[in-house]
């Protein structure tokens, strides 16, 4: 049973990797990202005061479901499917206040141990990708990777991402809002961005994802004997 753990800011191609790396491997890929995502969705529809007390309670009474079909996961939440929702530049934000919440965070990565271990054991391995994966979520991880990229590469990916999905986004607003969340997930007080002592880290500026994919597909191989 394999679990791999990818962690690094927006737009260090993180996500990208994962899901091929899933395809290259016949693993599930769960990304955690997602499901803070969808606590602030939740939080901004209901209007729910921000503050631990009452994100705890918002927490208790959710029923979060990640749904892996053919290889693409689906958020729902108490039933309803906000996959699609949860990627607007609002809900972005959103997701990065609550993630700084410990209330929010215990629930989460409860949830991310559950699943993790569950699909790890169903899929015979289960990459795993967020902000504290290699250090909080599942720190005994056999592999562990942390990307990064310079911000002006990570700001034109994010902008191409969100153009690809039809929003009208500006490229120096969007790399703007990645240097605002990079500062909240580097300097929150609980989990924060951080690179495991024994990850490999991988810079992917000027690099093809594909070939990335190639250079972590070895280190897995030659970790698994
Ligand atoms: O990867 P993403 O952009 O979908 O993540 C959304 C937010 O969730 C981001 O601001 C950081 C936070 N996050 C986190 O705190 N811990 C994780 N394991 C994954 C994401």
């Amino acid at each position: 049973m394999h679990i791999i753990a990818i962690d690094g800011p927006v737009g260090s191609g993180k996500s990208t990797v994962a899901r091929l790396l899933a395809r290259r491997s016949g693993y599930a890929c769960l990304d955690t990202g997602a499901m803070y995502r969808a606590m602030g969705w939740k939080a901004y529809t209901t209007g729910a005061p921000l503050n631990e007390e009452d994100l705890e309670r918002l927490c208790v009474n959710t029923k979060l479901e990640i749904e892996l079909t053919n290889d693409k996961q689906r958020i729902v939440i108490d039933g309803k499917d906000i996959t699609a929702e949860i990627r607007t530049p609002e809900i972005s934000k959103m997701a990065s206040v609550v993630s700084r919440f410990a209330s929010v965070r215990v629930y989460l990565v409860r949830l991310q141990r559950d699943i993790g271990l569950d699909w790890a054991g169903r899929y015979g391995g289960v990459i795993v990708e967020g902000r504290d994966i290699g250090t909080v979520v599942f720190p005994d991880a056999p592999v562990k990777f942390y990307l990064d990229a310079d911000i002006q590469e990570r700001g034109r990916r994010r902008w191409e991402e969100l153009r690809g999905k039809g929003l009208e986004v500006d490229l120096d607003e969007t790399t703007k809002g990645i240097i605002k969340r990079d500062e909240s997930d580097k300097g929150r007080s609980v989990d924060p961005l951080r690179k495991a002592d024994d990850a490999i880290v991988i810079d992917t500026t000027g690099l093809a994802l594909k070939d990335v994919v190639e250079r972590m597909m070895k280190e897995i191989q030659q970790r698994s004997h």
